[in-house]
């Protein structure tokens, strides 16, 4: 029997399972889908739920969610990332790849993306995005945040948030629109969602992938981890020996 062949576009290979969330007008998963020509490999979902979409994506939204469902992509919508875990479709398969493009809280008419507020809300997201995820991913998988690497979007620190959900940072590279056809990147939310918003030369992707359980630590925090642990059990000894009780070895 003749095995299928494999296609890719980019990072991504019609072999590996993929789930796309946060969803603006579905143009990155039907570009995905495209290059790949089945895309049963996929499950590609929206915060948003289908009216709200088809409103505000009002130019060719309807045709991606076809085209995807014809080549036989699994389409959710409603689908959060703070629970996605407990999805009741989602909860039950393993993923090679989870991509989230450009995650972004919403707009707030009175706060600036620079903003601390802003900033904590869009934190807040992405930490969630981090520890639903780590429960839908496969051993070996990985998390992709296309994101704006300029200020004030790096002052998110995608770094120090994978790292509550036990991921870290495997590679980042460059994002070229020119990379995916037909994908139009969308500011989303409630206000002016629809429109498209620059990349300024400076995103990239961040790819993610889970810490090997008991590596936490590399070897060069090893020495770190030992001077923390010794300036513990002085901080310790130390009360001890204020109330007079023996100290710890
Ligand atoms: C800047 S838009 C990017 C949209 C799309 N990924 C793109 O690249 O065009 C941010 C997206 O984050 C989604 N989003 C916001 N909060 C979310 C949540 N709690 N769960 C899932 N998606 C969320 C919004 O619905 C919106 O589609």
């Amino acid at each position: 029997m003749a095995t299928k062949k494999e296609r890719w576009i980019k990072h991504y290979r019609s072999s590996q399972k993929i789930l796309l969330v946060g969803e603006g007008n579905f143009s990155f998963s039907s570009c995905l889908a495209r290059a790949f020509g089945s895309a049963t490999n996929m499950v590609a979902t929206s915060f948003d739920d289908k009216e709200t979409l088809l409103r505000r994506y009002w130019i060719n939204c309807a045709s991606y969610l076809e085209d995807l469902k014809e080549r036989g992509c699994l389409v959710l919508h409603e689908v959060n990332v703070h629970d996605m875990n407990q999805h009741p479709t989602l909860k039950s398969i393993k993923f090679d790849v989870i991509i989230f493009n450009f995650p972004h809280a919403g707009h707030v008419s009175w706060l600036k993306e620079s903003d601390k507020l802003l900033i904590e809300r869009h934190r807040h997201l992405v930490r969630a995005f981090f520890e639903s995820a780590s429960e839908l991913l496969k051993e070996d998988g990985e998390v992709h945040i296309t994101h704006r690497d300029d200020d004030p979007y790096r002052q998110w620190k995608l770094e120090e948030l994978c790292e509550t959900a036990g991921f870290c940072l495997k590679e980042k590279v460059e994002f070229n629109k020119k990379d995916y056809p037909g994908y139009i990147n969308k500011r989303g939310g409630n206000i002016n969602g629809n429109v498209t918003f620059p990349l300024n030369d400076c995103s990239f992707t961040f790819k993610f992938c889970l810490q090997k359980s008991g590596s936490s630590l590399t070897s060069n925090d090893d020495d770190g981890y030992h001077m923390i642990s010794e300036a513990i059990v002085n901080e310790v000894n130390g009360i001890l020996a204020e109330l007079g009780v023996e100290s710890l070895d």
